[in-house]
């Protein structure tokens, strides 16, 4: 997902599902910060959130920009409000040129203060090479006072790139060889007190997240759009074992977007 989200509209957007009481109206930012998120205590709360086409494409050209729009950046910001720590793959923060998380809109601040979190959530990379440019915009905190990002590597990771590394973030060994492994990562946000983690993909790391049982929360936002192509599907990688069962909670509608907020059955 894309990175720019410090300037979030207040929108009222429909509610499509469930319509009970016929539809209505809702203010998304209310919504999402009502709902529970709470786990056992052994693990944080893993939420996955992903933008496809109406045909399953990922990206447009490489990015998904080109799927987005106002509605689906707002609905962003406001679960990127909602997170702890955002967990994304290397290739994603290549492809996409990702930031350090921006200031959210002034009323998920309020909120995020409210419930005891700093002011943005930090960020999390998982890379076997290390392949990141130390200058990259990802290094460059909003506040010097923020945690520098985590990156995620495994024990075969060349040491020349740990070490430009290690002076603009937080590297911390979870696998061996060239794998890190996801449990392990968990863990470590476990023992670091994160509640909330957005996975914000790509489609090689949702794959992992999901084959390892970890997410509680899919939210899927369908652009009105057919894109053709040959982009990744959501999860990228061998067919599951074991299919996850979804709930859907929720359907709400802006712009022609559509945002399924779902549950791990
Ligand atoms: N539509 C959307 O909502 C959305 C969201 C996000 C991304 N995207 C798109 O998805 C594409 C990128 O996704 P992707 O699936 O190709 O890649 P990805 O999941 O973003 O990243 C894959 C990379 O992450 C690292 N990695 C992941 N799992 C690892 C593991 N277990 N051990 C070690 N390293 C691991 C490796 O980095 P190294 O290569 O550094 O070792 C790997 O090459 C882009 O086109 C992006 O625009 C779309």
């Amino acid at each position: 997902m894309p990175p720019w989200c410090n300037a979030v509209t207040v929108r009222v957007v429909q509610q499509v599902f469930p319509a009970d009481d016929g539809v209505t109206t809702v203010d998304p930012i209310d919504l999402f910060h009502r709902d529970v998120r709470q786990t056992d205590g052994t693990r944080p709360w893993i939420l996955m959130n992903m933008i496809s086409s109406a045909d399953g494409a990922t990206a447009v050209d490489g990015v998904s920009n080109g799927l987005s729009g106002d509605a689906d950046r707002s609905l962003l910001g406001t679960l990127r409000g909602l997170a702890d720590v955002i967990l994304v793959g290397a290739s994603t923060v290549r492809a996409e040129n990702y930031r350090a998380p921006r200031t959210p809109e002034d009323r998920v601040g309020v909120l995020r203060a409210t419930s005891g979190r700093p002011p943005r959530p930090r960020l999390a990379v998982v890379s076997a090479s290390l392949s990141l440019d130390p200058t990259a915009m990802i290094f460059s905190p909003v506040d010097p006072a923020d945690p520098p990002p985590l990156i995620y590597t495994a024990s075969g990771a060349p040491g020349k790139e740990s070490q430009a590394l290690a002076r603009v973030a937080e590297v911390v060994e979870a696998g061996v060889g060239d794998r890190v492994n996801i449990n392990l990562v968990m863990a470590d946000l476990t023992n670091r007190g994160v509640g909330v983690v957005l996975v914000e993909g790509g489609p090689s790391l949702n794959h992992q997240v999901v084959a390892a049982g970890l997410v509680d929360e899919f939210n899927l936002t369908v652009s009105p759009l057919l894109a053709g192509g040959k982009s990744k599907r959501i999860l990228a990688g061998p067919a599951l074992e074991m299919p996850a069962s979804l709930k859907l909670e929720r359907v709400l509608s802006d712009d022609g977007f559509l945002f399924c907020r779902y549950l791990i059955d």
